[in-house]
């Protein structure tokens, strides 16, 4: 159901790679909440091209732009201003990669070449993001950001590898611009820590299997789904949220505050 809490607005969308992208989903809750979208991805994961229907279903633009690179970012708000006709109220990050978590080497052995190229894609790069935006006065007063982070910062999740590193740091970079864009231009920037999801990036982690299921247990509510995540972003980009800013906010179905829950008990029991 859409309340055209979007009404007007203008964001930009990182990340959708196909229909179980977290980014997929929240543009169309966005469309559908009245919202107009220019979706941007690296130019490597475009050329899948399942971007493309997304971008003819919604009536969005597509501007490649690798995070990674200051060249991109800037070309994508140029672009978009000029698409727009002036800056955006909303902007998502939902990017994130280990090279490491790829090449399956664990934590004790992480190679440094690929730490760095990780915290780059999946953290510096809300830095670069905002920092641009801010040079170009992209983002409109009381715009609001929101990127995607993952519990692995704050508490344990061995296979999570050096991706517990980068959110963590991912989450103070949005505390640290949270203050300086909220006292220049009174722009809001929030983490939200999802739930795990099956999505390309989540099912790269090892076990994940076995994790998505205990998380399930062990959440009241159950795990969160892209479709709800979507719905949460949605309200942050929206006027009802306007002095919500600097926050992690955990998007879990209860895990982050839960113990032990009986069916996760009932389970130890039957071993
Ligand atoms: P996804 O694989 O659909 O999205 C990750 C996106 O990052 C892809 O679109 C990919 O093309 C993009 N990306 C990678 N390198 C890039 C670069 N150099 N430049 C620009 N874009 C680049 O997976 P998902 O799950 O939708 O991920 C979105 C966000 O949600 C990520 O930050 C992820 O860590 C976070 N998250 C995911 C959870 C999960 O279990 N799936 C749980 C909690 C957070």
């Amino acid at each position: 159901m859409a309340y055209n809490l979007l009404k007007g607005k203008k964001g930009i969308i990182f990340g959708a790679l196909d229909e179980n992208s977290i980014a997929w989903k929240t543009a169309q809750h966005c469309k559908a909440e009245g919202a107009e979208i220019v979706l941007t991805n690296a130019p490597i994961a475009l050329r899948m091209g399942a971007i493309n229907k997304l971008a003819e279903e919604i009536g969005a633009p597509v501007i490649p732009a690798d995070v990674t690179s200051d060249e991109d970012i800037e070309n994508l708000f140029i672009k978009s201003k000029e698409h727009f006709g002036g800056g955006v109220d909303f902007v998502l990050h939902s990017i994130g990669m280990s090279i490491n978590v790829r090449k399956g080497i664990h934590y004790t052995e992480n190679n440094y070449d690929f730490t760095h190229k990780g915290l780059d894609i999946s953290a510096i790069s809300l830095h670069r993001v905002l920092k641009i935006a801010l040079k170009h006065d992209a983002i409109n007063e009381w715009g609001s950001v929101v990127a995607l982070t993952y519990i692995a910062a704050q508490r344990i999740f061995p296979d999570y590898n050096d991706m517990a590193d980068g959110k963590a740091m991912l989450e103070s970079i949005a505390r640290n611009f949270g203050y300086h864009y909220g006292v220049k231009k009174n722009v809001r920037i929030n983490t939200i820590s999802q739930s795990p999801t099956r999505t390309t990036a989540g099912s790269g982690i090892k076990g994940f299997n076995g994790f998505i299921d205990y998380a399930e247990k062990m959440s009241p509510l159950g795990n969160a789904t892209a479709d709800a995540c979507a719905d949460y972003i949605v309200s942050l980009f929206s006027d009802l949220t306007k002095m919500v800013t600097m926050q992690n906010l955990f998007h879990d179905g209860g895990f982050s505050s839960t113990g032990v829950t009986q069916a996760v008990i009932e389970q130890m029991e039957k071993e």
